[in-house]
């Protein structure tokens, strides 16, 4: 690989000047105490960090934060660390979701605007991981994302505890009386046991997951528990790569081929993973150039089944996943199916999966011993969902697959929420729940409302699962026969927009269908009638956000924000 000299790294472009501009960077790098031969001459290497004290997952990325700065100054390079939006799922609202293309855009304008040679990633939470990532594709200079790592697993009067999917479990069962108010308060306690994203298969592990397999983390990081100390030398190791990536001139563009992300999307479908990374691809794709989209995830799914055992597909969590030999043995046994000339930042994944093996079976299962028959991923399409609607099979009840119901439709979740258990509704187990206005314009920001909760009465019966359909997304840690991601939204006039109560939907997953039995004639006369939501009166970042989001099936990125690093350098005067 030909190395780079000094002269040709971005920063010297503000470090090299003789001019009076110069003379203040070198000035005020000196103002923090530290001496000129400390920094002059280096490659400076930004740490993108998303800690914060809101972020549980990231509690431990100031520590990582140190790591990644004591490999890079060994390694010749000048470490500084920029603050990031820190978007803890559980306690941003309304939804990270609205909040993605923020830190995208954050991500890539700290990268831009600052003296910054190379990078380091420090996310996992949820959308963290997308939006650094989107940012550093943009601006497209060496970039390596290092994941936080999943928390240890959980146990409780014996019994396994994963994040997300077990609270949801047990919220149904303190709800039909199965568990009492103490197991609820004790539960609190136990279920996240330490820092470190979900140990679950919801989206944090599904993304890292996947960008782990497209090349942009150090082989296997992703599948490293966050408390291990191998998550510390992991971190390290990245100071001490980006370094010579930077060297390298190693750029995102470099490493991000189709053939990465049809090994992404077909990682994806042997995880199990979350039907958020259906949108989040398509958004990484659009930045990367590459032409990619929902039937491609819809083909990786028919190609590769469930292989991978972890929480809601599954019955283990991902520190079992770690000792199975992770997201490299993962690869190993996907390689037919893979792509393995494909680049990583330190090789290529034929690289990654040498002398790896696998030490448990029912963790990371052969080919021909799947999780479940069903698959990970199915796009939807119908005269509901005109440009798809995705639906995770493995989480979903094989008797719903194929079901017509009756429709009872809510317009808003605030209306859901006020209503579900209202007996009034006549709601069966065979209805069809229905929710919308809560897509990425409609809530905005498309929040995880889709798996609509069971009536009271009906949960008293024992059911657990009824086809609920909506254009909002699910949490990757739930489960259950939800139809999500229906494009267009009701927000901007979808067909989801003229469904009326007492309406019969038909699903069908394996014809791929989602069709509302109204006529089309019936449908028109609906339509003439239809009024868009009245406008809300936004403000600020949530009206930039709506004016400019996509549609699911496009990545729900900004229009404005899609395709790649022709943005010039920053004038310095
Ligand atoms: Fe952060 Fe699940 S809440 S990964
Ligand atoms: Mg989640």
């Amino acid at each position: 690989m030909a190395r780079r000299g000094i002269s040709e790294l971005r920063s010297q472009r503000w470090y090299a000047s003789a001019d009076m501009r110069g003379f203040a960077h070198r000035q005020r790098t000196q103002q923090m105490g530290l001496r000129r031969e400390e920094f002059m001459g280096k490659p400076v290497i930004g740490i993108l960090n998303t800690w914060s004290d809101m972020s549980p997952c990231h509690a431990h990325l100031r520590d990582r934060a140190e790591a990644v700065k004591r490999a890079v100054w060994a390694a010749g390079g000048y470490p500084v660390e920029l603050p990031a939006l820190s978007l803890g799922e559980v306690m941003v609202k309304p939804t990270t979701m609205l909040y993605r293309n923020f830190l995208a855009m954050e991500a890539e304008e700290l990268l831009r605007s600052h003296p910054i040679d190379g990078a380091v990633l420090l996310g996992g939470c949820d959308k963290t991981t997308p939006g650094l990532l989107m940012g550093a594709i943009s601006m497209n200079i060496p970039a390596i994302f290092c994941p936080a790592g999943p928390m240890l697993n959980g146990r409780w009067k014996g019994r396994t505890l994963g994040a997300g999917t077990h609270t949801r479990a047990y919220w149904d069962k303190l709800r039909s009386g199965e568990i009492s108010q103490d197991d609820w308060v004790d539960l609190e306690s136990r279920m996240t046991r330490s820092f470190g994203t979900c140990n679950t298969m919801g989206t944090a592990s599904t993304m890292t997951s996947i960008v782990d397999a497209m090349g942009l983390t150090l082989p296997g990081a992703s599948s490293i528990p966050a408390a291990d100390s191998g998550h510390t030398r992991m971190a390290s190791a990245c100071g001490a790569r980006i370094v010579e990536m930077v060297w390298e001139n190693l750029r995102p563009s470099d490493v991000l081929s189709r053939a990465s992300f049809e090994n992404g999307a077909r990682v994806f479908m042997a995880l199990g993973g979350s039907t958020n990374a259906a949108v989040h691809l398509v958004a990484l794709a659009r930045r990367a150039g590459v032409d990619f989209g929902l039937s491609d995830l819809d083909r990786a799914a028919g190609d590769v089944p469930v292989l991978v055992n972890i929480f809601p597909a599954g019955d283990r969590l991902m520190e079992d996943f770690f000792f199975a030999g992770g997201l490299p043995a993962l690869v190993q046994r996907l390689s037919g199916h893979l792509d393995m000339s494909a680049r990583t930042v330190t090789g290529t994944l034929a690289q990654m999966i040498e002398g790896v093996e696998c030490y448990d079976d029912d963790v990371i299962r052969p080919l021909e011993n799947s999780v479940t028959k069903a698959a990970a991923l199915a796009v939807l399409q119908g005269n509901l969902a005109p440009s798809g609607a995705v639906i995770k099979p493995s989480a979903a009840s094989p008797h719903l697959m194929r079901h017509k119901g009756r429709a009872v439709v809510f317009d808003t979740h605030a209306d859901l929420v006020a209503r579900i258990d209202d007996p009034a509704l006549g709601i069966t187990a065979d209805s069809v729940l229905v929710l919308r206005n809560a897509g990425p314009k409609g809530a905005p920001g498309m929040p995880e409302w889709g798996a609509l909760p069971i009536p009271k009465h009906l949960l008293a019966q024992g059911v657990r699962d009824m086809v609920r359909i909506s254009d909002a997304r699910m949490s990757g840690t739930h489960y259950g026969t939800c139809v999500l991601h229906i494009a267009p939204e009701s927000a901007v006039g979808g067909p989801l927009a003229l469904v009326r109560d007492g309406d019969e939907i038909e699903l069908d997953v394996a014809a791929k269908r989602l069709h509302l039995r109204v006529s089309d004639d019936e449908l028109a006369l609906r339509r003439a009638d239809w009024t868009p939501p009245a406008p809300r009166s936004l403000r600020g970042y949530t009206a930039l956000f709506c004016a400019h989001v996509t549609q699911a099936d496009q990545g729900c990125d900004f229009e404005i924000l899609q395709g790649g690093p022709d943005e010039p350098e920053p004038e310095i005067f």
